[in-house]
């Protein structure tokens, strides 16, 4: 199904669009003794200007991949991905920013470093760094850890300081592979809280992919529902929050249905995902 055209968008037809995949498919090429793997789609997806998107999916369901294609990190099959208007492929456009699924800091550099990274590679001037360093380690509540390194810190820290490392790009459209998927469920609630204060600061388009229901419900405008790969999408769910929301939505009556309406979908297709990393063991490769 049409991730754009499904009806659920109707009263914002004028919303602006900001990146879009058209019937965007990918398939891994067979190497070493293993079959071609068809990962995703075909998909379409739009998303609006501005808008909190999330994806979620059974695992192995070719989420991680819509997210590196869409971020020009990996080349689609077949069909077109688009940012701004202009094609991407082969690198990821200047106003996105990737934040993965791993803890991706760099160990040997101090939190400071660690976020100025990207900023000095660009060459920017060192008042600017300053400046920018300064004030996402200020958002990110790590102004008191600048000069620690990543082993010092908790796993949700470590995860801030990549959240940090993005943010000071600025960019524009901000993608999030799983981000909280080694945290406990607490600290996930809260580290939502700063995602979603992240998003109403910066103004950016966020797609956050997650395997979370809970967490998919409580922060987004939509939802897509991903079905067992090749992931396609099978719903699109429009939640209606009011932008200044927090995880005490997690409360509410809505809440519980719009929660409902995804395991609706996935349980089925969460099953069909556990049979078919049974056959992967048995003659494919095993599901990431
Ligand atoms: N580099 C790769 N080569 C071959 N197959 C891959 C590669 N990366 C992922 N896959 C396969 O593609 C499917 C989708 O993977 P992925 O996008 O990581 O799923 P998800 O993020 O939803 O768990 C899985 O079956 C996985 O094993
Ligand atoms: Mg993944």
């Amino acid at each position: 199904m049409n991730a754009g055209a499904s009806g659920n968008g109707g009263g914002r037809a004028a919303a602006e669009l900001h990146a879009e995949l058209g019937g965007v498919t990918r398939v891994y090429p067979a190497v070493a003794g293993y079959r071609p793997v068809h990962a995703l789609g075909p998909v379409d997806l739009d998303l609006r200007r501005g808008e909190f998107f999330s994806v979620v999916g059974p695992s192995g369901c070719g989420k991680s991949t819509l997210l590196e294609v869409l971020a020009g990190l990996q080349p689609p099959s077949e069909g077109k991905v688009s940012f701004e208007g202009k094609p991407v492929h082969g690198q990821v456009p200047e106003g996105v920013g990737v934040v993965f699924q791993e803890d991706a800091s760099f160990p040997w550099l101090s939190v400071w470093d660690n976020a100025a990274f990207g900023l000095r590679r660009a060459g920017v001037d060192s008042a600017e760094i300053e400046r920018r360093v300064g004030d996402a380690l200020a958002f990110m509540g790590l102004k008191d850890f600048q000069r620690a390194y990543p082993a010092q810190l908790s796993g949700g820290m470590r995860q801030r300081v990549c959240i940090a490392r993005t943010l000071v790009l600025q960019p524009r459209l901000i993608l999030l592979d799983e981000p909280f998927g080694a945290l406990d469920a607490q600290t996930r609630l809260l580290m939502g809280d700063e995602v979603l204060r992240l998003w109403r600061r910066t103004g950016a388009t966020i797609l956050l992919i997650t395997h979370a229901l809970d967490e998919a419900a409580m922060l987004s405008d939509r939802v897509g529902v991903m079905s067992a790969r090749p992931g396609r999408f099978l719903d699109l769910v429009e939640t209606k929050w009011p932008k200044e929301r927090d995880s005490t939505i997690v409360s509410e009556a809505g809440f519980g249905e719009v929660t409902a309406r995804l395991w609706h979908h996935l349980r089925g297709e969460s099953l069909k995902a556990l049979g078919q990393s049974g056959a992967a063991a048995a003659g494919g490769r095993a599901e990431a």
